[in-house]
């Protein structure tokens, strides 16, 4: 199993209703191919989180990758994992200000390679603290 983190930019004509056009195919395909994970979605960008099967979550991710309701793309952290973090989540969904996607900006600015395990914990662990409270 894999989890897979990416950073996008939502279009400018981007709104509610496209958002749950979104969710709706994701829930349906999602628990098709055993993907869970969280759209987090505020101040003209995406994060997504997708973790199940490695293929399953590389296809997705290739699908998504095509999608023209946004742009510029940018895997942020992938990688091998024991357990999920959002089992409940076909695909949940949180609407966040500018500022929750703060640490995720400079996770991009140094994206990759250079992105530390801790510095992805923390953004993980901060998201969760969020969805608690959601
Ligand atoms: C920000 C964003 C997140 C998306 N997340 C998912 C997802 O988790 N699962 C999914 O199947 N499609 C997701 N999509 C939609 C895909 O890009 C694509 O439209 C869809 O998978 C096509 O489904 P279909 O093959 O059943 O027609 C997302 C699209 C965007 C713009």
């Amino acid at each position: 199993m894999i989890r897979l983190l990416y950073c996008s930019q939502a279009k400018p004509d981007f709104n509610k209703d496209t958002l749950d056009e979104i969710l709706l195919t994701s829930r349906k395909n999602n628990s098709e191919a055993g993907i869970t994970g969280v759209l987090v979605h505020g101040g003209g960008m995406f994060m997504q989180v997708l973790e199940g099967p490695e293929q399953a979550v590389l296809r997705t991710y290739v699908k998504i990758l095509d999608d023209k309701r946004h742009t510029d793309s940018r895997i942020i952290h992938i990688t091998p994992v024991k357990e999920r973090l959002f089992s409940n989540w076909t695909m949940g969904v949180v609407e966040a200000g500018p500022l929750t996607f703060e640490h995720v900006a400079k996770l991009r600015a140094n994206r990759l390679e250079s992105v530390h395990a801790d510095a992805f914990s923390q953004v993980m662990r901060e998201f969760n603290a969020m969805l608690i409270k959601t």
